[in-house]
């Protein structure tokens, strides 16, 4: 039995809540797979919160993402991608998006154990360095009250995470070293993989919904050009607190007005802006909504 192996019965066998940290391509996705195939044979009920907004195991770009795997094939790609709740960021890049990031693992984690998930396994974005990296682990860290944080690194480049984990937290920290051989994508594989999945996302049917400018997260300043929203991708919330999915907004000018495009079956009670534009290819570029917006 290798290392890894070890670390999956050992997480199995005794975790309630163990959260994955590494750099980017470190094995993080693969080995929180491991985790849930090995708990789903152990009997365990599963729920696989995917807390990277950008390379996605579950749900789309953008979104934290919860699946409950109930078996091995449910943890196919193509089976483990369809959520059966999202939280809407709206970002690609945890950067500035701290807040939400939190908050929406935490409406996750809330989910998972009203559907009765006994272990959770939380995936999360390659961001573990500086003190961003650090801030963002930390208070992911402590709100989830993980009992395991189980680290996949390169060298020593997790040591200042795990010293911060041992100070603060009763979670035991389990440090593994990322296999030498593991290929790491470059940016354009990376980018090319966020644009397949919101390509995969956005596949017909989409719906088409005429939007009012009085039902968007944070409001429209007054004498707002709608215009400037075009192609922002949105939250669809339920006005329950959650999300229905992802949509993107579509100006169009011989009319003046915006329509909502999403696969989404139903129409939303409201819109989360998000601080991302969708080219025609799926590109993602950032927009600061302050700038847009002319405010602080
Ligand atoms: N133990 C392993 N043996 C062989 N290949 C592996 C192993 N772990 C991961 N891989 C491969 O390495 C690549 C990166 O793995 P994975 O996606 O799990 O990393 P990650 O840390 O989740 O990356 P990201 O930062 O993109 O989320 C994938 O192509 C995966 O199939
Ligand atoms: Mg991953």
């Amino acid at each position: 039995m290798d290392r890894y192996e070890a670390v999956v019965e050992r997480v199995v066998a005794t975790s309630k809540l163990v959260v994955l940290v590494g750099g980017l391509d470190a094995g993080k996705s693969r080995l929180s797979r491991a985790i849930a195939a090995a708990g789903i044979a152990a009997g365990r009920t599963i729920a696989y919160v995917d807390a990277d907004l950008a390379q996605k195991s579950v749900g789309p770009p953008t979104c934290v993402g919860l699946r409950i795997p109930r078996s091995e094939e449910d943890l196919e790609p193509d089976r483990l991608r369809v959520p059966e709740a999202i939280y809407f960021v709206g970002a690609i890049s945890p950067q500035g998006q701290l807040l939400p990031l939190v908050v929406g693992t935490a409406r996750m984690l809330a989910h998972a154990r009203e559907a009765g998930a006994d272990l959770v396994i939380v995936d999360t974005n390659g961001l573990v360095s500086g003190v961003y990296g650090q801030l963002l682990k930390y208070h992911k860290i402590e709100m989830l009250q993980a009992d395991t944080v189980v680290g996949l690194q390169r060298g020593e480049e997790l040591d200042p995470l795990f010293g911060i984990v041992s100070r603060f937290f009763p979670s035991e920290v389990v440090a593994l070293p990322v296999d030498p051989n593991l290929p790491v994508a470059s940016v354009d594989e990376r980018a090319g993989r966020r644009e397949d999945a919101l390509r995969r996302y956005f596949t017909e049917p989409l719906q088409r919904w005429r939007v009012k400018p009085t039902v968007f997260m944070p409001a429209l300043p007054s004498m707002f050009e709608a215009s400037a929203l075009d192609r922002i991708v949105v939250g669809l919330s339920d006005g329950q607190g959650g999300y229905t999915g992802l949509g993107y907004l579509e100006y169009a000018p011989d009319e003046d007005v915006l329509r909502l495009i999403s696969p989404a079956g139903e129409a939303p009670k409201a819109l989360k802006l998000g601080s991302v534009r969708l080219d025609e290819s799926f590109r993602v570029r950032r927009v600061d909504l302050r700038n847009l917006f002319g405010t602080d």
